[in-house]
C-alpha cells in the first residue's frame, strides 16, 4: 500500500502549483531539512474543502518515530470558522469523540487517499467569508489571515511540524501586541491576561486551585487573541481540540503546542468582537446549559455538616440573620462511609431528611448534594453489584482498575461506555427515590485517585479501616507503573506542575475503557463524560432543568454543567485570582462559575469574609463552600459579614431577573454571564489586563475591593456615565480610561451601570422564589445631562420547570424595552417579542426611573408605552445627579 501512494502522490505533484506565501515577515526558526512536504492537495469530493497529503521529509529519533504521511482536511464550515485537521494518513487515531462532541466528520483516514477523482487544488489561498487559508509546501507551514484587516492570526511557518504517535508540535508566529485569554483551566497570578509563561499545561489534574501556572481540574486548549489594530480591535479564537496531554508553550511572540498524542484539529473563529468569538465557539461546542431561575440564588455548602441537625441549623441560621438563601448542599458528609448514592442512617435519617425536604422545597428551598466517580468495592453495596453485573468498569490487565479515594478502593465506572451510561442513570434515579435531590454534584472527577499507579488491598488489614479517623489515607497498597509507553511517554508534560508521572493520582494512563480505548487519550474527558451521563440522568427524572456541578470539565462542558474553580484558600490573593478563573471560564463557554466563597481552607478573616461574600455575590455562580477542617463561616457567623452580605446579596436579588436573562442570553448565543470589561469595550487597551474588575452582561460593572485593610478602591472607568446600583443618584462620569478612586467601607461594594441601558430590576426577597414575584422598577440610564439619547435592554422569563429555555408561547416572554429623549420629551417603550407568560403570572413594571436627564426637569413629557404620563409620582424619576466626577483621582465624591 504504501508505495503506491507514494507514487500517486508524485503524480499529483505535477498538478499543484505550491506557491511560497508571505506569511510572516520575521525570520522562521524552522529546521532545515525537517517537518513535512505537502505532496497533494486537491478538493474534497464530498462536501466541500481541501484535502492534502503530507510526506515527512526527514526522520527524526526523538520522541519516536515520525508518522511517514499525513492527511490533511481543510474546510470552512461556517462563514466565521475555519477548521485545519491534521492526522495520520493511514492509520486511524485517537480523536475527541464525535458522539461525546457532535461535529463535521472529515474523510475517514485512508479510505480517499488516492482515490478521489476531484480536481486538484491549484490556487494558493482558500478564502471563506473573512478568513483565508494560505500555505506553503515545502516544508509545509498553513497560514490563517483576517480578510477585513489583512491581519496574519494563525502562523505555523514559525516552527517545525512534527508528527508522531505520542508527540506532536506546532507553532505560531504572534505579535507581541496580541493579548491572549485562555488555555485553562490553571489559576493565574497575573491576571486573566496570559503571560508569557513555562508552559501551560493541559491535562485534568486534581491538584488544588492554589497552585499557580500548573495544569488544573479542566482542560480547555483555546485561547482568544485580542489585537488592537488600526481601524478597530479585533478579537478571533483558536482552539485546538485535543484530548491528550499537552503544554502550551506561550513567548509572547509564538505558541508552541507539544502534544502527547491524538491529531491537530484546528479550529480558526474569526469574531471579529470577543462576544461573536464566543458565539462561534459555542456553535462548535454546544451552547451553555440553561440554569434554573433558583440556582442564581445564594448557596451554602460545607464538608463537614455531621448530622441534618446541623443543615438544619444552617438554614435557621440565615433565616435569622435575613441573608437570601436558596440552595443547602451536602459534601459526602450524608452519606454511608462515602459511598454514593447511600444515607448515613445515623447522621442522615432517611424520615427526617425527607421531612427536612418537604418543608424546604415547600419554601422554595432546594437541595444538592454531592457524588464521586469512584465505586466502593465492596460486596454488599447493591451500587457496585450491578455496576460489575454490567460490567461497567474501567480495566486493568482484564480487571476493574483498583484505585482509592474517600470509601477506600474504588473502581472508576467508564462513562464513554453506552452500558455505564444507562447503568448511572438508573442509579440515579433510584437515588433520587430515597432522596428527592435538585441537583448534582460531581466531584473528583480529573479522575482523582490517591494512589498513583495500581492499588493492591492489602492481606494483613481491613481496608478501610473503620477505626481510623481519616480512612483514605493509604489504606491500600499502591504499586507504580511505569511499564507502558502510555505510563511513560518519550514526552514528560509538566504535569501537576513537576513534571509529575501522567498517571500521578489519577487512573493509571494504560488502563482501558471498553472499545479499547486508551485512557492516556481519554483521561481528560473524564469529567465530561461523566457530565453528560449525569445530565442525561437529571433530565430522565421530572422532566425539569438539570443542575449539575462538576469539578472536570473539558470543551463542551458548559452545555451540561457549571463549575466551581476548586479548592482555594482564604487568601486575599485567592480572593483576586477568582476573577481571571472566571471570567475565562465565560470565554471557554461555561458562563455558570464561581470560587469557593471566603475559601476552602483554612479560616479566611473576618474581614476577607466580607470582601469575599461583597465580591461572590456577584459571580455568575455563587457558593460559600469551606473544609471540615476550617472554621465555620456561614456568612451569619460574623456580623459585619450578615451586613454585607444582606447589602450585596440584596442588590443580586434585586438583579436576579437581568442574571436570568443573561443566563438565557448565554444559552442562546453563548454570551458569557460574567464578562471581561474589554467586552463591552474592546478599542480600550486599558481593559486588555483588567482583572480586578468585571462585567455582568454588557453593562453592569463590579469594582470589588481586593486587598487587606483598604476602603476604598481604585477601579477603571471606560468612558461614560455610569450611576451606582446602590444609589442611583451617584454617578461617575469618566471622559477617557481612567482609574477613580471610590469609597468602599467594610460593608460596600461598588456596582455600577453604564449609560444608555434599561436595567430590570426586581425588589429581592430571601429567597428567589418570592424575589421573582415581585414588581419590577426599570432603570432607565442616560448619559449625565442629555438632553438627547437612547436606552435599551430587555428581560426573558419562565417559570424554568422546562428543561429547555426557549421562546414557547404562553411559556416564555422575551421583552426588549426601549427609551429615548429627545429635548424635554422622554419616551420609554416595550417589545413583547412573544408571550403572554408575565402578564399570566401578574409580573407588572411598577416604576420606572430615568436617570442622568438634563434641564430642570420643567415642562418634561414622559411617555410610557404609547401612554402620556401626566402624573409621574408613579415614576421614579432622577434628574441631573448633580455630582459629575470627571477624571477624577484621589478623591471621591458621593452624592448623597
Ligand atoms: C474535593 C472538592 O474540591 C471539595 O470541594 C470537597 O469538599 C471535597 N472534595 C470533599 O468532598
Amino acid at each position: 500500500m504504501h508505495s503506491s501512494l507514494s507514487a500517486l502522490h508524485h503524480l499529483w505533484l505535477c498538478y499543484v502549483t505550491f506557491l511560497s506565501l508571505q506569511l510572516c515577515a520575521r525570520a522562521l526558526p524552522q529546521q532545515v531539512g525537517y517537518g513535512y512536504r505537502l505532496v497533494s492537495l486537491q478538493e474534497s469530493s464530498g462536501g466541500g474543502g481541501l484535502i492534502g497529503y503530507l510526506q515527512v521529509k526527514q526522520s527524526t529519533t526523538a520522541y519516536g518515530p515520525d508518522i511517514p504521511h499525513l492527511r490533511l482536511f481543510v474546510k470552512h464550515e461556517t462563514q466565521d470558522r475555519l477548521r485545519v485537521h491534521i492526522t495520520d494518513a493511514e492509520n486511524e487515531r485517537w480523536e475527541v469523540p464525535y458522539s461525546l462532541l457532535p461535529r463535521e466528520q472529515p474523510p475517514a483516514s485512508g479510505s480517499s487517499y488516492g482515490k478521489s477523482s476531484s480536481s486538484p487544488f491549484t490556487a494558493s489561498e482558500y478564502a471563506g467569508d473573512e478568513l483565508v487559508f494560505s500555505y506553503i509546501a515545502d516544508p509545509f507551514a498553513f497560514a490563517v489571515r483576517r480578510k477585513s484587516n489583512e491581519q496574519t492570526l494563525f502562523n505555523s511557518s514559525y516552527g517545525t511540524m512534527v508528527f508522531k504517535d505520542q508527540y506532536l508540535e506546532i507553532s505560531t508566529h504572534l505579535p507581541e501586541s496580541a493579548a491572549l485569554y485562555g488555555l485553562g483551566e490553571n489559576t493565574q497570578p497575573g491576571g486573566i491576561r496570559l503571560q508569557p509563561n513555562d508552559p501551560y499545561t493541559l491535562y485534568t489534574t486534581d491538584i488544588s486551585a492554589i497552585n499557580l501556572n500548573t495544569d488544573l481540574y479542566g482542560s480547555h486548549p483555546v485561547y482568544m487573541d485580542l489585537r488592537n489594530v488600526e481601524g478597530g480591535a479585533s478579537a478571533h479564537a483558536v482552539l485546538l481540540l485535543n484530548s491528550n496531554g499537552m503544554d502550551v508553550f506561550y513567548r509572547g511572540s509564538s505558541l508552541t503546542y507539544k502534544v502527547i498524542g491524538g491529531v491537530f484539529d484546528f479550529y480558526f473563529f474569526a469574531g471579529p468582537t470577543p462576544l461573536a468569538v464566543v458565539e462561534q465557539y459555542t456553535s462548535l461546542i454546544g451552547r451553555p446549559a440553561p440554569m434554573p431561575y433558583w440556582a442564581l440564588g445564594f448557596h451554602q455548602c460545607r464538608w463537614g455538616y455531621r448530622n441534618l441537625s446541623v443543615v438544619e441549623g444552617v438554614v435557621e441560621g440565615y433565616k435569622n440573620a435575613q441573608i437570601p438563601l436558596d440552595v443547602i448542599w451536602n459534601d459526602d458528609d450524608h452519606m454511608d462511609a462515602a459511598k454514593d448514592f447511600t444515607l448515613d442512617p445515623v447522621n442522615y435519617p432517611r424520615p427526617k431528611l425527607l421531612a427536612f425536604l418537604d418543608r424546604i422545597h415547600s419554601q422554595g428551598m432546594k437541595y444538592i448534594v454531592l457524588i464521586d466517580p469512584g465505586i466502593a468495592v465492596n460486596s454488599t453495596y447493591g451500587v457496585f453489584q450491578r455496576g460489575m453485573a454490567k460490567d461497567v468498569f474501567i480495566k486493568y490487565e482484564g480487571e476493574p482498575y483498583l484505585a482509592q479515594v474517600w470509601p477506600g478502593p474504588v473502581y472508576f465506572p467508564d462513562f464513554l461506555y453506552s452500558g455505564t451510561v444507562s447503568w448511572w442513570v438508573d442509579e440515579i434515579a433510584r437515588f433520587h427515590k430515597l432522596v428527592p435531590v435538585d441537583g448534582l454534584w460531581i466531584d473528583m472527577n480529573e479522575a482523582s485517585n490517591f494512589c498513583t499507579g495500581k492499588c493492591e488491598i492489602p492481606k494483613d488489614h481491613v481496608c478501610p479501616d473503620p477505626a481510623s479517623t481519616t480512612p483514605w489515607i493509604c489504606c491500600l497498597d499502591c504499586k507504580n507503573i511505569t511499564s507502558t509507553r502510555w505510563d511513560d511517554p518519550p514526552y514528560k508534560i509538566n504535569a501537576s506542575g513537576m513534571e509529575a508521572p501522567l498517571g500521578y493520582k489519577t487512573i493509571a494512563t494504560s488502563a482501558v475503557h471498553h472499545n479499547g480505548i486508551l485512557e492516556y487519550n481519554a483521561h481528560s474527558i473524564y469529567g465530561f463524560s461523566q457530565a453528560i451521563a449525569t445530565h442525561k440522568a437529571l433530565l430522565g427524572l421530572e422532566g425539569k432543568r438539570p443542575f449539575i456541578l462538576s469539578r472536570s470539565t473539558f470543551v463542551g462542558s458548559g452545555a451540561y454543567a457549571a463549575h466551581w474553580t476548586g479548592d482555594n484558600k482564604g487568601t486575599w490573593n485567592d480572593l483576586r485570582y477568582s476573577i481571571s478563573t472566571m471570567l475565562n471560564f465565560g470565554i471557554f463557554g461555561m458562563p455558570m462559575v464561581g470560587s469557593d466563597i471566603c475559601g476552602f481552607y483554612p479560616q479566611p478573616t473576618e474581614e476577607l469574609c466580607n470582601r469575599w461574600i461583597e465580591l461572590g455575590a456577584f459571580y455568575p455562580f455563587s457558593r460559600d463552600h469551606a473544609n471540615f477542617a476550617s472554621p465555620r463561616q456561614e456568612l451569619y457567623q460574623w456580623d459585619s459579614v450578615a451586613k454585607s452580605a444582606r447589602n450585596a446579596l440584596g442588590l443580586r436579588y434585586k438583579l436576579l431577573p437581568y442574571l436570568y436573562t443573561l443566563n438565557y442570553e448565554a444559552h442562546i448565543s453563548g454570551a458569557p454571564i460574567a464578562r471581561p470589561v474589554f467586552f463591552s469595550f474592546p478599542n480600550f487597551t486599558a481593559t486588555y489586563g483588567l482583572s480586578t474588575q468585571f462585567l455582568l452582561g454588557s453593562s453592569v460593572m463590579v469594582s470589588p475591593v481586593l486587598k487587606q485593610g483598604a476602603s476604598s478602591v481604585r477601579a477603571l472607568f471606560p468612558p461614560g456615565t455610569w450611576y451606582s446600583l446602590f444609589d442611583l443618584t451617584n454617578a461617575v462620569v469618566s471622559k477617557d480610561e481612567r482609574y477613580i478612586t471610590l469609597d468602599a467601607p467594610l460593608n460596600e461594594v461598588n456596582v455600577h451601570v453604564y449609560q444608555n441601558t434599561i436595567l430590570p430590576m426586581q425588589q429581592g426577597g430571601m429567597i428567589s422564589k418570592e424575589a421573582r414575584t415581585t414588581p419590577f422598577t426599570l432603570v432607565v440610564t442616560f448619559p449625565l445631562g442629555a438632553t438627547q439619547g437612547d436606552a435599551k435592554g430587555n428581560v426573558y422569563v419562565d417559570d424554568d420547570e422546562r428543561p429547555e429555555m426557549k421562546l414557547v408561547e404562553g411559556e416564555a416572554t422575551y421583552v426588549d424595552f426601549y427609551a429615548s429623549v429627545r429635548e424635554k420629551r422622554v419616551t420609554v417603550w416595550s417589545e413583547v417579542k412573544m408571550g403572554t407568560f408575565s402578564l399570566e403570572k401578574g409580573l407588572t413594571i411598577e416604576k420606572v426611573c430615568v436617570l442622568g436627564l438634563g434641564g430642570t426637569g420643567k415642562g418634561l413629557a414622559i411617555e410610557v408605552d404609547g401612554q402620556p404620563l401626566n402624573d409621574i409620582s408613579d415614576v421614579y424619576f432622577r434628574e441631573s445627579p448633580t455630582v459629575h466626577v470627571e477624571k477624577l483621582e484621589g478623591g471621591n465624591k458621593r452624592n448623597s
